[in-house]
């Protein structure tokens, strides 16, 4: 039996596959399909400190391998969050990551703070990489600006603190060292790429939003040309995302450096594919001779081969 469980940046998984943020709502819908014990993780949808209404229809789109979105991260707030979600979520053997978002520094620091000390809680993930509202890329544009939201939140909360890389800048590398220099315990990355979609018959854009984020397997190129770069050169661990829809795309980005992966958009199509993707993993892992994921990491991860070298 190959040993799925993974151990970084002060989080234990039982296994290295997490539900990527906003794909899973709280967990509702795939605890009625799923034990959610079978995964190392969820990542629950972007919480802030009051509720947030979201964008104007429409907000999904089609794209050639994956979707649009500009769904501008609806959610019902933090006190709903703490009284109904979490409660739901502690019910089950799986580590909660909580994804956090604000409209400035004190908006994402007081969901911090709100979550840190709550029972259930395994991680916090910062989400300056949302390219669905105005201010969502604000501090991932500018490496001064990001160092600052991770210093502000590294002093509120004792909890890992994993944050969530836009690949919508040009260097991503710039963008990770300045949130480890904040304090950052890991990163994750890839969030969506911006793009667009025109309706010929209306003349005009698809989207309310005009804007969306491009996800799916169009974007696991890109996710991986990222999570490799991190890893290699920021030196902290990495939650890889974007496009993964097979244990062997798993093993592509934990081959890339990642220590852990997420899994988003492919649960729309099959909504079984986190679990699903637990298993082929294991079975991927033993065809290439790996006993375990942080085997096959530390066997392709050029981070892992410099400091044995
Ligand atoms: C409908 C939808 C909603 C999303 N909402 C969030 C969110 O609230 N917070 C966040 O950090 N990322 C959000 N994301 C981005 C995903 O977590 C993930 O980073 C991205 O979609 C790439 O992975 P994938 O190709 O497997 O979907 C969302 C993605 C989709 C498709």
């Amino acid at each position: 039996m190959t040993g799925q469980a993974v151990s970084f940046a002060g989080l234990s998984l039982k296994n290295p596959v997490l539900t990527a943020s906003g794909t899973f709502g709280y967990g509702r819908e795939a605890a009625e399909l799923y034990d959610l014990g079978l995964l190392g993780g969820v990542m629950v949808k972007g919480v802030s400190r009051e509720p947030w209404p979201g964008n104007a229809p429409l907000r999904v789109a089609r794209a050639p391998g994956g979707m649009l979105n500009a769904i501008g991260l609806q959610n019902p707030g933090l006190e709903h969050f703490l009284s109904t979600d979490l409660p739901f979520l502690r019910r089950y053997d799986t580590a909660v990551v909580v994804n956090v978002v604000g409209h400035d520094l004190q908006g994402f620091v007081d969901v911090v703070r709100g979550v840190t000390g709550q029972a259930g809680v395994g991680a916090v993930e910062l989400n300056i990489s949302c390219p669905n509202v105005a201010d969502g890329l604000l501090f991932s544009q500018d490496p001064a600006s990001a160092r600052k939201l991770v210093a502000a939140a590294r002093q509120a909360t004792d909890l890992p603190l994993v944050v969530k890389m836009s690949p919508n800048v040009t260097d991503p590398v710039a963008l990770g060292l300045a949130c480890k220099e904040g304090g950052a315990d890991a990163l994750s990355a890839i969030n969506t790429l911006l793009g667009m979609a025109i309706d010929l018959r209306r003349r005009a854009p698809v989207l309310g939003n005009r804007t969306g984020g491009l996800s799916g397997p169009a974007v696991k190129p890109v996710g991986l040309r990222i999570v490799f770069d991190l890893a290699a050169q920021v030196g902290l661990p990495v939650i890889g995302m974007g496009g993964i829809e097979t244990g062997s795309d798993a093993l592509e980005y934990i081959m890339a450096g990642a220590s852990a992966v997420a899994v988003g958009t492919a649960v729309f199509r099959d909504p079984l594919a986190p679990p699903r993707i637990v298993r082929e993993l294991v079975d991927e892992l033993e065809q290439h001779g790996f006993e375990s994921a942080a085997q096959a990491w530390a066997a392709a991860n050029p981070a892992a081969k410099e400091a044995a070298s």
